[in-house]
């Protein structure tokens, strides 16, 4: 419903929504935001279960780099797949279907009696984490009001912050016995509850109800949050919003309208966000920070606590985010954020190079962390449902998230290799340097989406990409 609850230009909290319905969008969310969860989820707990797996399959450590990778690949794939699917089927139907497929990848893990059975568990396990992790962040901007979009999109990275953290403690809980199929079988709880939620809980997007010849229903659904009047005067205001974007874009549909120059303003901004926020190195710290530690040397306690501690930082911060990004926007986030990583990280470049104690190590890698938490974490996932027009949306999601993932496997695969090369200090100082040139690149191109409708978030792409719209120099469309 992005643009519906207010009129363009004017500023302050909307009354259009009254409370009850508030809560009625934020129940929504919360169960969109569940494909958010297992994201988390499955990318955590691997980490745990392949203590396990390894003996049970004799995997070499081959095995396990592919067990874990080829996650990533997958999600590549499903990220790849999901725009297209929830332009043609609706997002709520795509969200129903994901969550039939992370159920079908829980079983096969589950059942798997053999590594090649495990991979293709996780692939498909991959395909689901890939496409809701494109899915969510359309459905979620398209339910919200204006007025809350932003907190509502950082609940998605809030619930991939609790998955990765849940699946931590699931993995203690079930270490004792060994018993990593239960480790599996856990996501299929919240896997079921998307089926369910998108069978008989959740209402179909009205943004895409609108383009879709649906009209009518879209007004049914904002009727039952506002009113009549209210419902007449948000749905002609978006008609004549339409009018105005069909008027300025050439008539494509689906990936071709990534190529139309009205879109490309927000592609770059997806595309750049969606590397930079993993080639600044976030995974190699959610993934690998035990092993990390253990090269500082300091090795109190057990490595699984040192997650913990990491999941539970990512999780404060993240909800200091949701605290934030509707009052502060999202530029002043990702300003603070980025200049905090680049800070952080040279200085755990420099504990390595100058073998600073290893407590130092630790709070340079929590910082890193939290900065990246209250920041670019959550608003790289609330732009891409931001930034892109309507019709353009769940492609562009699809695009960047994409990247996302590819990126994230690329970080993966040459992190170790990397780090033995040219040494541990000097390949963090490389991420510091890819969060300084990404800082650059926000405070140049990437506009504020707080408080502004789709239409106004296109302008603002223009003007900052040097383009004027008609809109703005002021000619009606033809
Ligand atoms: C973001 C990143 C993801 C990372 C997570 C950590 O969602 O996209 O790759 O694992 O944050 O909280």
């Amino acid at each position: 419903m992005q643009g519906f609850s207010r009129e363009p230009g004017t500023e302050g909290p909307m009354s259009e929504v009254p409370r009850a319905s508030l809560r009625r969008i934020w129940r929504w969310a919360v169960l969109v935001a569940v494909g958010g969860f297992l994201f988390g989820y499955d990318t955590g707990v691997i980490s745990g279960a392949l203590l396990y797996i390894t003996p049970d399959f004799r995997l070499t450590a081959a095995q396990q780099g592919s067990v874990v990778s080829v996650l990533l690949l997958g999600a590549m794939a499903g990220a790849l797949l999901a725009g297209r699917v929830a332009d043609r089927i609706g997002r709520r139907a795509t969200f129903g279907l994901e969550g039939a497929v992370f159920i079908v990848g829980t079983a096969i893990a589950v059942f798997a009696a053999d590594f090649p059975m495990l991979l293709v568990a996780r692939l498909v396990l991959g395909l689901a984490v890939g496409s809701a992790s494109s899915t969510v962040p359309v459905y979620l901007s398209e339910l919200s009001p204006t007025e809350i979009r932003g907190r509502v999109l950082t609940l998605n990275q809030l619930l991939i912050t609790i998955g990765i953290l849940v699946a931590y403690f699931v993995n203690l809980a079930f270490s004792s016995g060994g018993l990593w199929r239960g480790m599996f079988a856990v996501g299929a709880v919240p896997a079921l509850l998307m089926v369910l939620a998108a069978a008989f809980l959740l209402p179909e997007s009205p943004e895409w109800q609108g383009t879709h010849g649906q009209l009518d229903k879209a007004r049914a659904l904002v009727v039952s949050l506002t009113n009549e009047a209210t419902a007449d005067k948000l749905i002609d205001e978006r008609r004549r919003r339409r009018q105005q974007w069909e008027a300025d874009r050439p008539a494509q549909r689906g990936w071709r309208l990534l190529r139309s120059a009205r879109v490309r303003p927000a592609l770059v901004v997806g595309l750049t966000l969606a590397a930079a926020q993993q080639f600044g190195g976030i995974n190699t710290i959610i993934y690998y920070a035990p092993t990390i530690m253990k090269e500082t040397g300091l090795t109190a306690g057990n490595s699984i606590l040192y997650s913990v501690a990491i999941g539970l930082i990512n999780l404060v911060m993240t909800l200091v985010a949701i605290k934030l990004i509707d009052r502060v926007g999202r530029r002043v986030l990702l300003l603070f954020s980025l200049t905090g990583m680049t800070v952080t990280m040279a200085l755990l470049g420099l504990a390595f190079v100058a073998g600073l104690n290893s407590i130092l190590t630790l709070v340079f890698m929590v910082g890193y962390i939290a900065l990246f938490a209250g920041g670019m974490g959550p608003v790289f996932w609330v732009l891409i449902g931001e930034i892109f027009p309507p019709s353009a949306r769940a492609v562009g999601s699809s695009a960047s998230t994409t990247v996302n993932w590819g990126s994230n496997f690329v970080v993966s695969l040459l992190f170790l290799p990397v780090a033995n090369a040219l040494g541990q200090g000097q390949t963090f100082w490389i991420f510091a340097a890819i969060c300084a040139v990404a800082l650059w690149f926000v405070g140049r191109y990437v506009p504020e989406t707080r408080d502004r409708d789709a239409g106004q978030i296109d302008e603002a792409l223009q003007r900052r990409f040097g383009r004027r719209t008609r809109r703005a120099a002021g000619e009606q469309p033809a």
